[in-house]
Parts: structure tokens; sequence; C-alpha cells
């Protein structure tokens, strides 16, 4: 590759870990075509903004990153260079139109379902034709994509996409479309190929990840159960997890494999969004808050050590003081490690942005304080009982501070531990020495202190 074929590619991302995955692809792809990822948009060859829809100001959003950036790309072109600006995503999936017409400083816009017809437009772009592709293709982009990937130690593969739930509030199933597996021989294919490169870890990623029914070549449908008993036959990866499930699809495979597949990681991220079953038919989630509590205990029964996290909407339209009540009693049963929790935000073209019986803003607010606060003292309470409790840590990164390297914790907590480099990408018996309420500090467990606590 010559000098001049060395071009800057900076990828903004917002959004779910889909979109981080999209991300990281986007660059695979255009790796081969001389780009290569830089942390900043200064000097950049090309800017892509990935986008996220889910809540309210996500438009405007990217409007003011857009007028934010448009000053590089001026910069750039005073000098005689090129820069190509593109808008992907879910933003650009659901108005497409409307940034070509708002913003004329972006070259591409195109959806999550595009992305491996990136050379082409990029192509497209060169030759000063403004792209718009917001297709739903009929060909998987899975299968036009290079494998290689720079992932580290905690891979992330994505083996399902879209959404056919249709909850009230939600866009996805309109920004990312249908549900769609991918076949369980090109996933353990990939899976192999993270392995080589160095994953221990490797988290199944899908919107509706345990809806995932890939059909292998013999015509059988995989669920994912059967998927991840597969990838745990793979002797490199070490841990397995999955994100993002719905209650629904719990089925009693999945369940049971959370008690016989000991590299299944014992921390569940299962959305709930509240404990009213009245609010939950409004959501169309089609379960009821009983349900969830049964999809628990029966859980915890196969995996008694098993975390939960989930996902809570407060101020859904037409929840009373008494709804609210019914979530928090919800959280107090089931205890959660850790939560996602929004306001309600009306959303375009969603069948609950046509309700009437909206809730006011502030006594949104502070519903969402009472149940922050209330999963953070369960998050603290959870991460106090580990102090002194030796555990395995899958070491990521370098910490903030010198010699710290940062790692998680089989229940997905944040650690961090003195440490040498060396063990970046190792996992490591580690004794928890501290607790806060977002981090463990842990101290590793060498024979020495195997002696002390002898
Ligand atoms: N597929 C996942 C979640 C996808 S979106 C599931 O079914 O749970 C991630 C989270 O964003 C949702 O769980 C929900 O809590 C939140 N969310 C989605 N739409 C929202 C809206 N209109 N207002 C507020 N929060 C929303
Ligand atoms: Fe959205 Fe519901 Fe689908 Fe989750 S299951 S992506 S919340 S429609
Ligand atoms: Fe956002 Fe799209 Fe993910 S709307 S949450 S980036 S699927």
């Amino acid at each position: 590759m010559t000098e001049n074929a060395k071009k800057k590619l900076f990828i903004k991302t917002w959004g779910c870990q889909m979109n981080v995955y999209d991300s990281s692809r986007m660059a695979d792809i255009l790796r081969p075509l001389g780009y290569s990822s830089v942390d900043g948009p200064e000097d950049a060859d090309m800017i892509i903004l990935n986008t996220c829809h889910i809540r309210e100001k996500a438009t405007d959003k990217v409007f003011s990153e857009i007028g934010r950036l448009k000053k590089h790309k001026d910069e750039k072109e005073a000098k005689g260079g090129k820069m190509i600006m593109a808008v992907a995503g879910c933003v650009a999936q659901a108005e497409g139109d409307f940034i070509l017409q708002r913003a004329p400083v972006i070259d591409m816009i195109f959806g999550p379902q595009t992305y491996h017809e990136l050379p082409e437009m990029v192509l497209k772009a060169n030759g000063n034709e403004r792209v718009v592709n917001t297709d739903f293709p009929v060909i998987s982009k899975f299968d036009h994509m290079p494998t290689e990937q720079n992932q580290g130690a905690a891979a992330f593969l994505s083996i399902q996409e879209g959404c056919d739930k249709f909850c009230t509030f939600c866009v996805v199933p309109y920004t990312r479309g249908a549900e769609y597996s991918r076949s369980p021989e090109s996933i353990i294919e990939e899976a192999h190929k993270l392995a080589d490169n160095g994953a221990k870890e490797i988290t199944l990623l899908g919107q509706n990840v345990n809806a995932y029914h890939g059909e292998a070549k013999d015509g059988k449908i995989w669920g994912l159960a059967r998927l991840i008993e597969e990838m745990a036959k793979i002797d490199a990866v070490k841990q397995i997890r999955y994100t993002t499930s719905h209650p629904r699809d719990m089925d009693d495979d999945l369940i049971r494999a959370h008690g016989d597949i000991k590299k299944l990681m014992p921390f569940l991220h299962l959305p709930v969004q509240s404990g009213s079953d009245k609010i939950l038919k409004a959501m169309n989630r089609k379960h009821t808050a009983d349900r969830y509590r049964d999809i628990v205990a029966d859980l915890r029964k196969v995996r008694p050590d098993l975390v939960f996290s989930s996902d809570f909407i407060v101020g859904f339209p037409g929840e009373t003081d008494q709804d609210h009540e019914d979530t928090m009693q919800l959280i107090r049963d089931v205890v959660f490690a850790s939560a996602y929790s929004f306001k309600y935000s009306a959303r375009p073209g969603t069948p609950a942005a046509n309700m009437t019986n909206l809730v006011r803003e502030d006594v949104k607010s502070a519903r969402l304080t009472e149940l922050q606060e209330l999963i953070a003292a369960q998050y603290l309470d959870f991460n106090k009982s580990c102090v002194g409790t030796t555990t395995q840590v899958l070491f990521e990164r370098k910490g903030r501070r010198d010699g710290q390297l940062q790692g998680r914790t089989p229940f997905y907590q944040a650690i961090n531990v003195q440490a040498n480099e060396r063990l970046i990408g190792e996992i490591v018996d580690v004794i928890v020495t501290e607790a806060t309420a977002n981090a463990l500090v842990g101290e590793v467990k060498t024979s020495e202190s195997i002696l002390k606590s002898a």
C-alpha cells in the first residue's frame, strides 16, 4: 500500500451493542480500501456517525454533531483535501431523506442492513455523488463481511438482528427490520476465528438474541441453547454471554443451558420494562410481572449464583403511582445487579406515540430517581457481598491508574487490579478487596496471598 492510500477513518458510535459491533465491522470493511481508524475527527478522510434512534432528540443530536464536525470538513477541503461525511445506523434508516435535504454536507446515508455495500457507496461518494441507502436487502450483510477483526479478549459476535415483537413504544422493528438469524455454521466459524485471534470470551449479540432460530445446512433449526452448547465446545472460548434477551423467548432449553453449561456466565440482562401488568399489556410485552418472576426463579433454580440486570421505562402513558409501585415491588422481589432505566419518550410512528394519557415530566423524573436509587442500593449490596471472595477476572485493558488493569468478573462487574500488563487477555484469580457503587477493586491471587489467607 502506498503512503497516499493511508486514509484516516473516524467513527462515532451511539446506541446499543449492535451498533458498537457494526462500527467495528465497518472499520473492517473499509480497511482494505486504505482506511485505518483514528480517535478523533481532525484531518479525517472519512467520518461516520453511527446513530441510534431509540429515544427522543436522537435526530437533533445528529444534526448538532454534524454542525460541530462540518468545520473539519471545511478545513480539509480548504487545503485541497477531501472528506467523506456519513450518517449510518438507525437515525439514517428512519430519517434518511430528511438528513439528505437538511444536511448538504453529508455524502453518504446508509441504514444498518447495508454496510457490506460500503465499498460501492464510497466509490460513488468519491465521484461526488450523494448516496442514500436505506433498503433492507434480501442478501444478508453477514454473508458479505470480511472475517478480519481486532477484537481483543472479550469479543462480540452478532447472531441475530431485527425484531418482530412490536412493543408499542419501540422503533427497533422499524429501524432494524424483521427478525433474522444467521446460520449456525457461519456463527461457529466466526467464533473459531475470534478464538484464534485471542478471544477468551464471546458475547452473542442480537436485538432479540434468545429468539435466535438459525437454520443449519441439514435443514434443522437451532435455538440459542444449542448454539451456546456448540460454542462451549471450542476450547479456547472460556466464557460465553448473550444480550439482549426477551422474557418471552426464555425457553426451557435455554434455562437448562444456564445450569448445564459452566462457560455460560452467571449474569443475565433480561429487560422487563415494568412491573405492572396493565402497563406491560399496553406496551405489548406479552408477559406478566409474575411470569417474569417465575422465569427468574426457574433460572436461579438451575444456577443459584445467577445475577440479573434489566431495562425499565418509567412514565409510560397511563402509568399511575400504583403501577410504578408495582415496578418497585418487582425490583425488590427480584433484586438486580444493575439496570438501564429511562423516562418514556414518544417515538414517531410507534403505536404508543398516539396514546393520550401522558405522564407529567416531573412525575417521570421523580419515578426515575426513586427507581435508580433502589437499583443502585441493590448493586452496592451485591458488590459489597463480593468483598473477600476470590473471583475470576478477564483482564481487558490498562486501567486509569498506573499499574492497574481493568477487567470484568463473571457477574460483569468492572474491577480494577494492580497487575502486570502481560495479564491483559488472561483470566486470572483475583481476591476482591473493596467495593464501590460502580466497581470493585482486587488483588491478583498469588501463592503468597493464598498462604496469607490460609
Ligand atoms: N430488545 C430489547 C431492547 C431494545 S431497546 C428488549 O426487548 O428489551 C433498549 C431499551 O431502550 C429498551 O429495553 C427500553 O427500556 C428502552 N426504550 C426503548 N424505546 C423507548 C422509548 N420510546 N422511551 C424510553 N425508553 C425506550
Ligand atoms: Fe423493541 Fe420490544 Fe423488539 Fe425489544 S422486543 S427491540 S423493546 S420491539
Ligand atoms: Fe439504538 Fe438502533 Fe440499537 S435505535 S438501541 S442503535 S437498534
